[in-house]
């Protein structure tokens, strides 16, 4: 309540209690901080929402999923959470949608954004990534590059307004170089280009993980300009028990592989000690950065 205008819309609001709606509003204004979770529907996605609204009890948590009426646990994280999480539809497969829900949000009362995390991903359509250039087809290409690198730039695209607003709620506040918003993209390691010696293989993940990347990197020089610079990394998160890799965890050591809650609780922890000197970099789970 830094100014007179926005404590006179407090008293608005507070002097119309049972109206539901202005209640949620007054509810945002008050949280110090907002983060916006794409690909809340299930998996990981779905574990930083519960996370952010079980750890960071002054977060206001805005999940974006493709079908909101099928995302079952999601809705029930609602229900248990009606003040503090707000569902809206972001289908990446069609981005046309993702300015229409950055001005509903705005709409809506949200004055800024601390942390964007992109977190919807797909393997490939099939479910199964090519093993030859045989399985390799444009379609799935194009689907899965939307979906793991074109859909994250475009959110950074309409959410930067509200990120270079942030009050840097997240991220490390040691550091002199403040900065106001974080963009996280969960990415992949098989997305380094330098790491993929003698297996290949996947065409349409790792090239759409490596985009990714290439995103992240270009989006931290751009938002790193202005007063109010956005801290931009790629975070691999492991590999997680969700229903992306569940297929190939026989491949993997039992010991290797991550609960969703661990995974985020690791992710979780990188941003709180993220800073501007972060900007760009591409992490693995425990903090290492993973070469391009
Ligand atoms: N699991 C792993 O071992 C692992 C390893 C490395 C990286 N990652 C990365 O971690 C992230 C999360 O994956 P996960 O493991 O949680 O997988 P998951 O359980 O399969 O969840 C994938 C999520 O992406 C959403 N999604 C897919 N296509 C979408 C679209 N067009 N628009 C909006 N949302 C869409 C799904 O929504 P629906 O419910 O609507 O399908 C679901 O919420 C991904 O970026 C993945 O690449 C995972």
């Amino acid at each position: 309540m830094r100014t007179s205008g926005r404590s006179n819309s407090y008293e608005t609001r507070w002097l119309r209690p049972w109206c539901r709606q202005c209640l949620c509003v007054a509810t945002k204004e008050m949280a110090s901080a907002v983060a916006l979770v794409q690909g809340a529907s299930r998996g990981l996605g779905l574990q930083f929402c519960r996370s952010l609204l079980q750890q960071r009890p002054g977060t206001h948590v805005i999940a974006t999923c493709r079908d909101p009426q099928s995302a079952v646990e999601l809705l029930s994280l609602k229900s248990a959470n009606s003040d503090r999480l707000e569902i809206e539809k972001i289908d990446l497969a069609h981005p046309e949608g993702i300015q229409e829900v950055a001005e509903k949000v705005k709409q809506n009362g949200v004055k800024k954004l601390d942390l964007l995390i992109n977190c919807a991903g797909m393997l490939h359509p099939s479910g199964k990534g090519e093993t030859s250039l045989r399985d390799v087809t444009l379609e799935g290409l194009s689907a899965t590059v939307t979906t793991n690198a074109f859909g994250p730039l475009l959110m950074a695209k309409h959410f930067a307004p509200l990120l270079t607003k942030g009050s840097g709620a997240y991220g490390s506040k040691s550091h002199q170089k403040q900065h106001s918003g974080i963009i996280v993209n969960v990415s992949a390691r098989v997305g380094s280009i330098s790491d993929n010696i003698g297996l290949g293989g996947w065409y349409s993940y790792r090239m759409s993980k490596t985009a990714l990347n290439m995103a992240t990197k270009n989006l931290s020089i751009e938002l790193a300009r202005g007063r109010s610079p956005v801290v931009c990394v790629s975070i691999h998160p492991g590999t997680v028990n969700t229903d992306l890799s569940r297929p190939y965890h026989r491949s993997v050591p039992k010991d290797k592989i991550f609960t969703p809650e661990y995974s985020a609780e690791c992710i979780l922890g990188i941003v709180d000690g993220l800073t501007m000197g972060d900007t760009g970099k591409f992490l693995a789970w425990d903090g290492q950065i993973i070469p391009h």
